[in-house]
This record gives C-alpha cells, structure tokens and sequence, in this order.
C-alpha cells in the first residue's frame, strides 16, 4: 500500500467511525474515535509523518491529500457531534424523581369490597375470641341438611332448591355445613366464623345471586345464652357500621337452632327515621340466628361416636349472614350483581 492508499484507507476508516458513533449516539465512542484519527497522536499525525520521507514528485499530491483528509474529518467529526447533542450523550434517561402523569402511574390494586367486609367481621369476632376455619364448596347431604336438622321432606332439599352434583353431592346453600365439619372434628368449647361461597338456584335479579358468600358464626360452651348473641352481634353491627348501632330480634324459624331469630340493626343509611333504603321502617334486615338446636349436638354425637357435645353441659349459639348484604347496607350499594361484574368504575369507589 502506497502513502496516498494508506490515507484514503484512514479516512474511510474514520468517517465509518465517526457516523457509526454519532447515529448511536455515543458519544464516548464518538470521542475515542477522535483520538484515534485525529488526536495528537492519532493516525492522522502519524500518516503526516510520511511526508518527510516522501520524493519531491511525490510530495504536493501527498500533501494536499492529507489536508484534504485532515479538513474532511474535522468537518465529519463535527458533524457527528452535533448530531450526538450534549442533551442525548449523557446523564440518565429520565428523571427517577419526576412523577409520572397519572395516566402513565402504576394502577394500585386493592381489596373487593366484599373481602373487606369479611375483613372487618373478622376483625371484630377475632378480638372476642373467634377463629376463622373454612370448610369445602361441594358437601353431602348430611352435612348440608341431615346433621343440620333438616327434615328429610324440608323444601329447601328440592333438587331445584339446591345445585345437585350427583345423587349425593351438591354445592353447599349455606355455609352451615362448617359448623358440622368443625363439631365432627373438634370437642367443645369452640369459637369460630367461617366465610365462603354459598350456591343456590335463585333467579337472579338486584338482590339475588346464584352464587353469593356467607359468613357463619359457632359458639359453643357451657352456660351460652341468647344474651351472648345478642352482645356479640351487637359489636358485629357496631363494628360495620359504627358506634351507636342498635340490633333487634324478631322471632323466626330454623331447623338448626331453636329458639331462631332474624336479626336487624338500625339504618346505616338514615340512623334510624327511615329512608329508602330501610323502606321507612329505620331497621335492615342482616341475617339469621339463634341457640343451637339439641337435636344438631345429638346428630354430631352419633356421627362422632360419643357424647362430646352432650347437650345437658354444652350450649351454643350461630349465625349465618349475607356478606353481600351487609356489603349492600355498608357502602348503600343497590344491586348486587355488581359484586360479580369485575367493573372497576364500580370497584375503585368503594
Ligand atoms: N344458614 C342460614 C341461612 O342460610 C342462616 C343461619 C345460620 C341461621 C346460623 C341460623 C343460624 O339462611
């Protein structure tokens, strides 16, 4: 290779560097490609060099060929920088501090309403003593109805009353069905609450779900009595929908406890003058009660193989709620099928 090859190989080899380095962007690249060409102790230099070597006829061509390298490259490496302006060639990429416009900001999730609801009626039982077990979505008969005191002819047992799996299982209409798991298992006394999914063929409409949650209560000891149950809803209702809350009974009917009640508490909405929610009448309605039937101990003792829950020594109470309902009443909701719809313009205002 001749000097005047030697410098055409130079500068291809640098306008290449200097583009390459200025479409990235980098301006690193871009500087070192500098020194490399045309530093003090670059290529450049080093070609000039030739010149002193070079024959007189050789010389003039030489060295216009080296200024002309020498002028273009400046030209290209300016170029180059320019186009890797000092804004994009160094510093982060953004700003970690600056926030986000909302429309970019990371979503945060939360809690559905109806696991907050069970949530605060945790909380409330938890603290008299109360611990949440949980018990399985497809049952048999005898846990859904026999050991519960449900007659065998009992409407609620109808097969369109009930989702049927088979001749001798079924989705569980009621969360009751723990309070036989949990008897089976465990001697007296006890305190628990079991939440969970509940099935029933209802039609659905504003306040009716085919699928909808309970929250079951199960208190047995010696000496239990209606005023226990009374105290304990009582600081349930407090506890959802504030101090001052004030519960009633109503008599009512369940095969499972006896004496049965259905119980209300004051107006969430109005307090208590009445309102559309309340219809007037300043009460809701929350869910059922009562003490636990003799004839559910004696079932339990059979099933059980002894006399664990002799209904002589032990009592109980239980009761069995709506979490959707009381969901409804907290947050004045009007259609429960909102619940299911997964709508987050319904989900992020309550
Ligand atoms: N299981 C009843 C229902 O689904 C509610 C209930 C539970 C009533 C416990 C009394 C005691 O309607």
């Amino acid at each position: 290779m001749n000097a005047q090859e030697q410098v055409a190989e130079m500068k291809r080899a640098a306008l290449a560097a200097f583009q390459e380095a200025g479409a990235a962007n980098d301006a690193k690249a871009l500087e070192a490609a500098r020194i490399k060409f045309l530093g003090s102790n670059g290529q450049l230099k080093a070609l000039k060099e030739l010149l002193k070597g070079a024959s007189k006829e050789e010389k003039p061509a030489l060295g216009k060929a080296l200024n002309d390298a020498d002028k273009e490259l400046t030209t290209a490496f300016e170029a180059a920088k320019s186009s890797a302006g000092p804004a994009k060639q160094s510093g982060p990429a953004f700003d970690p501090t600056e926030p986000l416009p909302p429309e970019k900001a990371p979503q945060l999730g939360r809690l559905h309403p109806l696991t907050r609801t069970v949530d605060q009626v945790r909380d409330v039982l938890h603290a008299l003593g109360f611990e949440v077990v949980e018990g399985p979505e497809v049952e048999d008969e005898r846990h859904n109805f026999d050991d519960l005191n449900i007659p065998k002819d009992h409407p609620s047992r109808d097969s369109w009353d009930t989702f049927m799996l088979s001749k001798d299982a079924l989705l569980r209409s009621q969360t009751s069905t723990v309070q036989v798991r949990v008897m089976e298992t465990r001697k007296p006394p006890l305190r628990v609450i079991a939440p969970g999914r509940v099935y029933r063929p209802d039609k659905i409409d504003a306040t009716h779900g085919s699928t909808f949650h309970q929250i079951e209560g199960l208190y047995v000891d010696k000496g239990v009595s209606m005023a226990d149950l009374r105290g304990t809803l009582r600081l349930m209702a407090e506890g959802l929908f504030g101090k001052g809350t004030q519960v009633r009974f109503r008599p009512s009917f369940f095969p499972f406890t006896e004496p049965s009640a259905e119980m209300d508490c004051t107006c969430p909405a109005c307090g208590g003058p009445g309102c559309s929610v309340c219809k007037q009448s300043g009460w809701v309605e929350l869910g059922g009660c009562g003490m636990v039937d003799p004839n559910v101990f004696k079932a339990l003792n059979k099933a059980r193989g002894d006399n664990a829950y002799d209904p002589e020594v032990w009592s109980g109470f239980a009761f069995g709620f709506g979490i959707e309902r009381l969901a409804m009443r907290r947050h004045g909701i009007t259609d429960i099928r909102l619940f299911l719809e997964n709508d987050l313009r319904f989900l992020r205002q309550i």
